[in-house]
């Protein structure tokens, strides 16, 4: 099984200027790149919006991604709309109270998909998770938008961190078999470990982001995607630069 996963966008409305970055046509040269992977599937793991959830942009999206021809799984990010997100991608089964989270069987193998919308897991969504997992006794993947651990990244450890993450570490270092976590939201490129977890964070479709420094500081402006794949019940995975 092949996954390629894809996070944080931010792509803006046609014309608008997104930091001086063009978002869209980064996006458009990753989808390209992406054609030559021969992947089984892709996951955009959230802010698929510059700023703010937007149909227009969603409807864009959804076209560019259509045009590819390999199924996709989408997370909601803190810049996204679970609502919005779900009627344009016609995901309405999967939209539980606003919230975009559900589970899918991809090549066989189940994968949890959870929604950080609002910079938390909410108590309804931590319940359904429990379940998960209770119901799966085995390693699983989980893509979700925020990392549920400190990331080592000064800035986004201080101001956008997952606010319930203790809740959320409890459910997950709970199951008995490692999960392996895809995560974006930090704009880098990092891996952690913690009990059962390896969380393993995306870098974003339009900048990285510095990870010394306190205040907000760019690192670099190459972009990327990452590779997972899953055979033999060994799991590996990279991330592959433009
Ligand atoms: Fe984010």
């Amino acid at each position: 099984m092949r996954i390629l996963q894809i996070t944080d966008l931010h792509v803006g409305l046609e014309g608008e200027d997104t930091d001086g970055v063009d978002v869209r046509e980064n996006f458009v040269k990753i989808l390209a790149s992406i054609r030559s992977q021969k992947a089984d599937h892709l996951v955009i793991s959230g802010d698929l919006c510059y700023r703010d959830g937007n149909k227009d942009i969603y409807y864009w999206l959804k076209e560019q991604l259509d045009s590819l021809t390999i199924p996709y799984d989408l997370i909601s990010g803190n810049h996204d709309d679970p609502t919005m997100l779900a009627q344009t991608f016609a995901y309405n089964g999967r939209l539980k109270e606003g919230e975009l989270y559900y589970i899918n069987r991809i090549e066989g193998e189940p994968v949890i998909f959870l929604d950080t919308t609002t910079g938390v897991v909410s108590k309804k969504q931590l319940q359904w998770l429990t379940a998960q997992l209770a119901a799966h006794q085995q390693e699983l993947i989980i893509f979700m938008h925020h990392p549920p651990v400190i990331g080592g990244v000064p800035f986004m450890d201080r101001k956008h961190y997952l606010r319930n993450m203790d809740e959320v570490q409890a459910v997950l270092t709970n199951h008995p078999y490692n999960l392996t976590i895809f995560t974006g939201h930090y704009h880098v490129e990092k891996t952690i470990r913690y009990k059962n977890l390896e969380v393993n964070i995306t870098p974003s479709c339009f900048f990285q982001i510095d990870q010394q420094s306190p205040e907000f500081k760019v690192d670099h402006y190459r972009v990327g995607f990452r590779k997972i794949e899953l055979a033999d019940k060994m799991l590996r995975h990279s991330v592959c630069y433009l």
